[in-house]
């Protein structure tokens, strides 16, 4: 039997919620294919924060290295400002392993009310890919003449050729992989003036690799209007840092709840663990209430299993998701139901078993 070593990072607010879901989804199914996990737990938050004066220890990164995969539920809690609570936890991990791919899915579900009028299951059904380690969330930057009328704040974007080549290559390659073999790259070259031209550059270029993937370009503003006017035309959309940020909360609001929606933080040559977790945030309007969806939790740990090779595992959490959501039974309040956290998570272990 294989044994997994995850890293578990609960983290803040509901994502102390989630992952226990999660955890327990993944147990399911692996069970029945007989693979066995080892759950190693980090209490890394803003509570420790709030003790130690860190969001993790200085030798976090070291601590975690040695792991098959990481797995959290969210960062962020008020009473630490956002950029030293994600700067001192959640974007370092990204970094330190190179996980260089954002891979985000947006999937309309049977059984999800879809805000948007006339689109059904199967309408919408696309990744975004966003780089994740460069572009516009760049450390490069600073204030001078602080405090004086003369205050100058500079935030660098920083695009290299490299970083820009290989997730440009990950979006290509899914969609050559993906039956309508259509790319999206989402842009800015009207005005960006350096970076977007150079993003569109190496797309033209990588693209010549690619004769059977349709390529289409979309300055960010239409395409957001897009996502929702047509959504049934994406299949890979490609964006930078900050965009791909964007479009992949909008993408799935698209589809009734940004909540259900997983994020594969993925290094792909597999030298460092990757990171799974949902696309959303520790919602601390809604914490300790016992009402978050665990959904984007347990699909990112079905992505978890996809990426580190047990596929059978993957398809019997994602037939379980399907099946809970066809039924309406066991719905949280996001997607139009009253069920609490536990009770979707348990109704999707008895669909597994
Ligand atoms: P958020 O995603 O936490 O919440 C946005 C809205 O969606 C809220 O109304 C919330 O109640 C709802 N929501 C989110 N997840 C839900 C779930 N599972 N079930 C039901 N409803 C859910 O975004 P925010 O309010 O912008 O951020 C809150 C905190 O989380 C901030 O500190 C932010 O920096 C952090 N954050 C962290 C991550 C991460 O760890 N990857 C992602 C996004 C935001
Ligand atoms: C996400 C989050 C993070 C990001 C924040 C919390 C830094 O919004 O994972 O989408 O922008 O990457
Ligand atoms: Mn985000």
């Amino acid at each position: 039997m294989k044994k997994l070593r995850i890293a578990v990072i609960p983290g803040d607010g509901i994502g102390k919620e989630v992952i226990p879901e999660g955890i327990q989804a993944l147990e399911a199914a692996g069970r029945k294919h007989s693979v066995e996990f080892e759950w190693t737990y980090f209490d890394w938050s803003c509570e420790t924060y709030h003790q130690t004066g860190r969001m993790m220890p200085e030798d976090g990164i070291e601590q975690l290295r040695q792991f098959d995969a990481i797995y959290l539920g969210a960062v962020g809690f008020p009473g630490v400002p956002d950029h030293i609570s994600l700067w001192g936890l959640l974007l370092p991990i990204r970094r330190a392993f190179d996980q260089y791919v954002n891979l985000r899915p947006v999937r309309l579900f049977d059984g999800v009310p879809c805000p948007l009028a006339g689109k059904q299951p199967g309408d919408i059904d696309f990744y975004v890919v966003r780089e994740n380690v460069e572009g516009e969330y760049s450390s490069v930057g600073g204030i001078q003449y602080e405090g004086t009328e003369h205050e100058v704040v500079c935030q660098q974007s920083l695009f290299t050729r490299r970083g820009t080549d290989r997730i440009l290559k990950y979006a290509f390659d899914l969609a050559q992989s993906r039956e309508a073999k259509h790319l999206s790259s989402a842009t800015k070259s009207n005005g960006i003036y350096h970076s977007m031209p150079y993003w569109d550059n190496r797309v033209l270029k990588m693209a010549k690799h690619y004769p059977e993937v349709k390529v289409d370009h979309y300055h960010i503003d239409i395409l957001t209007a897009n996502f929702v006017r047509v959504p049934e035309h994406f299949d890979v959309v490609v964006g930078s840092n900050l965009f791909g940020d964007i479009l992949s909360d909008l993408g799935p609001a698209c589809t009734g709840t940004i909540a259900i929606a997983p994020s594969a933080n993925i290094n792909p040559e597999k030298t460092y663990p990757s990171m799974f977790e949902p696309v959303h945030g520790s919602a601390p309007d809604i914490a300790g209430q016992n009402i978050a969806n665990p959904l984007g939790t347990i699909w990112a740990g079905a992505m978890m299993m996809q990426h580190l090779g047990f596929p059978a595992v993957h398809d019997s959490l994602m037939q379980a998701m399907e099946t809970v959501l066809k039924e309406k039974q066991h719905l949280t309040r996001d997607m139009g139901g009253v069920a609490s956290t536990q009770e979707l998570g348990a109704a999707l272990v008895r669909h597994i078993a």
